[in-house]
């Protein structure tokens, strides 16, 4: 590696999407102009945010965040901006901010190499956010494997609409990668060491694909099969996905979770809120009950689910009789976890427009109120793992030592962290934890032997 190659700082403000999109710049530059990552915009030749615009807060701070580089310029840095702002705003980025060169979304981020070099020719910004359907990822190059867990992207885009959401606008409609290329990039992930793998979309179990031999004209492969077929490629040892919707969860997703192990035992399932007057108006398409059965479906062939949700608190015209059926819901499902935010009107969105007058401190109070809430079963749950055993993916070492020198990291399949001392050949590897102890934000394990003969 030499020292003069050229730097790109990338900084993300979004989703797992987000993320894995800003992984993609990151492999794309490297193998395109031997771009090597910096964390330090100082040091950059290239900055790229990579926006979100879900809430105004995400929003708004890319332009703050922009004012801020503005002084890099004088060094000759690029600056471009991509997500789901820029998705929105295109070339009204460059009117209110002039100094930027590049602006490209989500759809076009495979471009970005060509746009660096049209930015130099030309000497005018760049503006590209059409959405090319699934083009992009024709023109990628394959994965860096970090570690053993990985990302695979299955779909783009989402076709839902949901009253409040900006996302089909940002990211166009549902477009689902073939089965093929899917099996393709997790079994090579494989065979670089990878033993976990999450399948991202906006809405995976609205994922449809042609199967092999399939010429169009029979039956769509769906999510439950493209599942099977991933559980069925050698070193595959656990599958995490997310998002899936409450639509389209269908019965033979659902009989997925009897005749496959890998799939962890925890669903991040949003379910948005527990009012199915909130429902409808947020255009959510199912009701209170409906999610209600799949969760009692599921929870019969996996009676130790663990889910994770979302809320949307203090949505327009949400009643405290409303909002006590949120806290219901949060006691009878039990979730783990959840990301809870106060509704944001976004521009372009039904919701915006719908007569509010909830005051925002009582919204806060409500969403203070839900968290807590919810914090309290997460605490009750990781205590009750206290005594048991484990199983844990070891990622990495821990972020800090512990009593007797260095750790190690790994997850259970419910997602929670769990600190223990081992060896370091254990990283990549599935060991058997006994859980000691239960803290706030974590768990503490023991070591079961024969771990290193495992
Ligand atoms: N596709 C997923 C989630 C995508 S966005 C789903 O449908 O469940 C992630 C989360 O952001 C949403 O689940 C929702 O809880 C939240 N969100 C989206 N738009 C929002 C808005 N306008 N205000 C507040 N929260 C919002
Ligand atoms: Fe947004 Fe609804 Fe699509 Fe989720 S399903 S991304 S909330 S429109
Ligand atoms: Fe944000 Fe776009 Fe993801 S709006 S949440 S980055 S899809």
């Amino acid at each position: 590696m030499s020292t003069d190659a050229k730097k790109v700082y990338i900084r993300s403000y979004g989703c797992q999407m987000n993320e894995y999109d800003a992984a993609k710049m990151a492999d794309l530059l490297h193998a395109a102009g031997g771009y090597e990552e910096t964390a330090d915009p100082e040091q950059a030749d290239l900055v790229l945010l990579n926006t979100c615009s879900i809430r105004e807060k995400a929003a708004h701070k890319v332009f703050s965040d922009l004012g801020r580089l503005r002084a890099l310029k004088d060094k000759g840095t690029l600056i471009g901006v991509g997500g789901c702002v820029a998705s929105q705003e295109g070339a009204a980025i460059v009117e209110r901010a002039p100094y930027v060169d590049l602006v490209f979304g989500p759809q076009t981020l495979h471009r970005l190499p060509q746009m660096i070099e049209a930015r130099r020719a030309l000497g005018q910004p760049q503006v590209d956010i059409r959405f090319p359907e699934i083009e992009k990822f024709d023109h990628l190059p394959p994965a860096r494997v970090v570690g053993p867990t990985a990302f695979v992207s299955i779909m783009e885009g989402c076709s839902k609409y949901c009253s409040y959401c900006v996302v089909p606008y940002t990211r166009g409609d549902e477009v689902s990668r073939p089965l093929d290329d899917v099996l393709a990039e997790v079994a090579g992930l494989a065979a670089r060491g990878v033993r976990e793998v999450t399948l991202l979309g906006q809405n995976v179990n609205a994922w449809r694909g042609t199967a092999d031999g399939d010429d169009g004209d029979g039956d769509a492969a769906d999510f439950a099969l493209l599942l099977e077929c991933a559980a069925a490629l050698p070193g595959i040892e656990r599958i995490r996905y997310t998002t899936s919707h409450p639509n389209e969860f269908s019965q033979r997703l659902i009989d997925v979770y009897a005749r496959l192990p890998k799939l962890v035992n925890h669903l991040h399932l949003p379910v948005q809120h527990g009012s199915d007057r909130v429902l409808a108006a947020m255009k959510r398409g199912y009701t209170v009950l409906q999610y209600k059965s799949i969760v009692r479906r599921l929870r019969a062939l996996r009676p130790g689910l663990s889910l994770s949700t979302d809320f949307i608190v203090g949505f327009p015209g949400e009643t405290e009789a409303d909002h006590e059926a949120s806290l219901r819901l949060i006691d009878e499902i039990g979730f783990d976890s959840s990301f809870s935010f106060v509704f944001s009107p976004r521009p372009g969105t039904p919701a915006a427009n719908l007569p509010d007058d909830t005051p925002q401190a009582v919204k806060l109070q409500r969403l203070q109120q839900l968290q807590a809430r919810i914090e309290a079963n997460a605490q009750r749950i990781s205590a009750a793992r206290v005594g048991t055993v484990q199983r844990v993916l070891v990622e990495g070492p821990a972020r800090r030592p512990g009593a007797d020198g260095p750790e190690l990291m790994g997850r259970t399949e419910c997602n929670r962290i769990v600190n223990f001392a081992g060896p370091a050949e254990l990283v990549g590897r599935m060991v058997d934890l006994a859980i000691s102890e239960a803290l706030p934000h974590s768990l503490r394990g023991e070591l079961r032997e024969p771990a290193l003969a495992a």
